[in-house]
């Protein structure tokens, strides 16, 4: 009873988005979008106004090029937060030709007069956080707590997790970035994590004392995993204070009241840019389980791992003409030929955190569309169709085929995924779009291509990266700013 009167809810609210979608088709010609109708594609944002607070997600399997689309939306943003995961994501900006590697601080910290929060959803290396900042320092980026604020209660990721993980990878096999992410987020969740708030005043001895008594908790479950995988070192509880102490100093400064702070931010009307991490199929709850992250990814979550309630907000999406993934886990559209070796090579797709080759295959459309509706998006920007710039045929899938059925959506259970026959439609190759900066200028099959993909999912692309560069954009319209 209870379970058919869901159904009835779910399909009545499905049906609704299915009008709303082909509404908007219909009435801002998606499909027929130009560079001179501009304009009319605020008309797109269901809310009339403009974002105060974008967020910014992948929709496909990570490394979509979140980063360097973030940057270009930044220099108008007063904040850029990032509200999951840790140095799992890696982003590679390019200024001026010169490459900048991030993984924990958001791009946002390469503009000038833009704060950068770390979030509550977050796990934090100190290691990390300490290497990245003395990075940026050395390029002679100013970093500061004034332009860089972390939450009290972010969860630390020490080195212990980093091999707990590598015990559990010999038998999960999830094939993880080996950061110690996700042991970090199962002692967040265990409530045994010791947390960047608790490095905080460690002279008053109250505060020394319950470090200590979270140390000794920590480590006793961590040794009895241990003892099971047969490990003969146990960890020592002084090299864990004096690990934490050593770094406690240069760490606090940069504690802030995240969630307050935003929330006064947004009432001063303040543009917020909102980063997310990794993408929607590796997100810890709807992602393609268990080859996910730890962390929830979706749009939906950002407001509540960052502990503010978001107003007027937008939902940037963030495909690449083709698809990759790294780690295990279902890839419908895989190419293990030429051609997706020639993908790989051109795009030079290597992880920016690990340096692991990833696999690619055809841009997956109903794989994006699926996150596209889950997330209800309201935009999309699209990155590397310069890498295809040399194919003479191009394929994108716009249906499963599972034992002669058609399928609109990944399938939960993993017997299945195997079993996935992509449907492709394809599409003449373009040329010469690489550094590209106005859509007119767009070979015409490439532009045949970016209007398929506003037609099939419903949502207008509205930024078109033509290069990693900050120059080699195409901002059709700025779904951050359009006044
Ligand atoms: P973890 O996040 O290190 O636990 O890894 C879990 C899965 O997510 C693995 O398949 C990783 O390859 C994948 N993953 C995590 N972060 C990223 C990312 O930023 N880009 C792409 N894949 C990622």
């Amino acid at each position: 009873m209870f379970f058919k009167k869901k159904v009835k809810q779910i399909s009545k609210r499905s049906i609704f988005w299915s009008l709303i979608v082909i509404n908007l088709a219909f009435f801002t010609e998606i499909g027929q979008l130009h560079a001179s109708d501009i304009k009319d594609l605020n008309h797109v944002n269901k809310s009339g106004n403009t974002a105060q607070n974008l967020i910014i997600i992948g929709l496909q399997f990570g490394d979509e090029s979140k980063g360097s689309i973030t940057d270009v939306l930044s220099k108008q943003a007063n904040a850029v937060v990032r509200y999951n995961g840790g140095n799992n994501a890696g982003h590679t900006i390019v200024i001026d030709g010169k490459s900048y590697k991030l993984s924990v601080i958001p791009s946002g910290i390469l503009q000038k007069d833009v704060t950068c929060f770390l979030g509550t959803g977050m796990v934090l290396s100190l290691d990390n956080f300490m290497n990245e900042i003395e990075k940026l320092k050395n390029n002679s980026i100013e970093v500061s707590p004034i332009n860089l604020k972390i939450a009290n209660n972010i969860p630390l990721v020490l080195p212990l997790h980093i091999e707990t993980e590598a015990l559990a990878e010999k038998t999960q096999k999830l094939n993880t970035t080996k950061k110690g992410i996700g042991p970090a987020y199962e002692d967040k969740v265990g409530r045994r994590a010791i947390r960047v708030g608790d490095l905080l005043n460690l002279d008053d001895p109250q505060n020394l004392k319950s470090l200590e008594e979270k140390i000794d908790k920590l480590i006793a479950y961590h040794n009895a995993l241990r003892k099971g995988y047969d490990v003969k070192e146990l960890l020592n509880k002084n090299e864990i204070i004096n690990y934490l102490k050593q770094h406690a100093p240069n760490i606090t400064p940069y504690i802030a009241d995240v969630p307050r702070e935003i929330q006064k931010m947004q009432q001063e009307g303040k543009k917020l840019l909102i980063e997310g991490a990794q993408s929607c199929f590796l997100d810890v709850n709807f992602g393609t389980y268990p080859y996910v992250t730890s962390s929830a990814t979706f749009a939906t979550a950002a407001a509540y791992a960052m502990g503010v309630r978001l107003k007027n907000e937008q939902v940037l999406g963030v495909i690449k003409a083709y698809t990759t993934r790294v780690g295990n886990g279902p890839f419908p559209t895989l190419l293990q030929d030429e051609i997706g070796k020639k993908i790989g090579e051109i795009g030079k797709e290597f992880g920016a955190v690990t340096g692991r080759k990833r696999d690619c295959g055809w841009l997956d459309l109903v794989a994006v569309k699926e996150m596209v509706n889950l997330n209800q998006v309201d935009y999309l920007a699209l990155a590397k169709g310069d890498v295809l710039d040399d194919f003479d045929i191009i394929k994108v899938c716009i249906a499963y085929e599972i034992d002669g059925k058609i399928v609109d959506k990944m399938p939960y259970e993993p017997g299945q995924w195997t079993k996935i026959k992509p449907i492709y439609k394809e599409f003449k190759g373009w040329k010469n779009t690489k550094s590209i900066t106005s859509f007119d200028d767009l070979d015409s099959n490439y532009i045949e291509y970016i209007k398929f993909i506003e037609e099939f999912t419903g949502i207008p692309v509205v930024i078109i990266s033509t290069g990693p560069g900050r120059e080699e954009k195409i901002m059709r319209t700025n779904p951050f700013m359009t006044n």
